[in-house]
């Protein structure tokens, strides 16, 4: 409206806009919580409203698993990533485990460093992948033991992961989990948490056993942190199941998976939620920046899942 184009009368008529926005919206339960930090409120708001309009059929949610899905910390201790499950003497040694965590030690502070950017992160992050997954096939990991390795470990979804995958079931609206992680010990996470749904489908990297059960290699493209885009190009994009729904929710927890919805054509909506585990201060500025919702130091759902009852509440009331 060419109104609101007259300099002097801008201010007036957008704020009276705001306060009718604020009268005539309903609000949004969740974004109140004290652990939400949005960068434009108002834009947040407006794009859940398109999409609770458009309803649970024309939503996708695509999400990070490690540190997303699973919680970064319980009681004071770090809980384990799918790759650092797999360190327990039933499938690999301590001279393995060892090298492991110099690893890690080496390479997660370079992965979460807000200074550097993602094209100088990626060598490392192929570097630290690439080293770790040879340690691993040293090991002639036995697949019969993931399973027991899983059950003995301190794995652990966030608060309310049962809610957020069985809504998403019932809703039949597709999540695909794109992980970096290690796809076998990814499935029998969720198995194992009963939410393993015929909604769910997975990208990550799977390992490849011989026909005796034992670890020979890592099947396809590597995937790590940095290069989930080419992942999203090239196996997200052809997912059947994926496709015509235009609206999507993102979840991560790296700046690394916001490329995860690159693989979605047509899209209309995009709203990404960004869990902030770790180093919040030095990271903060650059997460608010990037993410449409921040979580800090946040281990449940309870935001996602205000969010997922919102949007698809329009099925519920018919
Ligand atoms: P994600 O994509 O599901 O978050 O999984 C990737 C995470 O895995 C990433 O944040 C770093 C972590 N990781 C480990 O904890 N140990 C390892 O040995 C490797 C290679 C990655
Ligand atoms: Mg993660």
């Amino acid at each position: 409206m060419q109104i609101y184009h007259v300099p002097w009368i801008y201010t007036p008529v957008r704020t009276v806009l705001a306060i009718w926005h604020q009268l005539t919206k309903p609000e949004i339960p969740g974004l109140t919580k004290c652990s939400v930090v949005m960068r434009e409120r108002s834009r947040v708001e407006e794009t859940i409203h398109a999409m609770q309009r458009e309803g649970a059929g024309s939503l996708q949610v695509i999400s990070d698993f490690d540190m997303t899905l699973t919680r970064f910390a319980h009681n004071g201790k770090r809980v384990p990533t799918t790759h650092n499950i797999l360190d327990n003497r039933l499938l690999i040694s301590e001279e393995c485990t060892k090298k492991m965590r110099e690893l890690l030690n080496t390479y997660y502070p370079i992965e979460i460093d807000p200074r550097r950017t993602a094209e100088e992160k990626l060598p490392h992050m192929v570097e630290w992948w690439t080293k770790v997954h040879k340690l691993l096939i040293q090991q002639r990991i036995r697949k019969d033991m993931l399973a027991r390795a899983v059950k003995e470990s301190s794995a652990m979804l966030r608060g309310g992961y049962k809610v957020f995958f069985d809504r998403l079931a019932e809703q039949q609206v597709p999540l695909l989990i794109f992980s970096a992680g290690v796809g076998d010990v990814l499935e029998e996470v969720i198995r194992q948490n009963l939410v393993f749904h015929p909604n769910v489908h997975i990208i990550s990297n799977y390992m490849d056993f011989d026909q005796t059960g034992v670890l020979t290699a890592f099947k396809g493209q590597l995937i790590h942190t940095y290069n989930k885009r080419e992942g999203a190009l090239s196996h997200a994009a052809g997912l059947t199941e994926l496709q015509g729904r235009p609206n999507v929710l993102l979840l991560g927890d790296s700046l690394g998976d916001l490329t995860m919805a690159d693989g979605v054509s047509g899209h209309k909506n995009i709203l990404t939620i960004g869990f902030l585990n770790d180093q919040v201060e030095e990271r903060k500025d650059s997460y608010i920046n990037s993410f449409d919702i921040v979580l800090v130091t946040d281990e449940t759902m309870d935001v996602p899942n205000a969010i997922l009852r919102y949007i698809t509440s329009s099925r519920d009331n018919k």
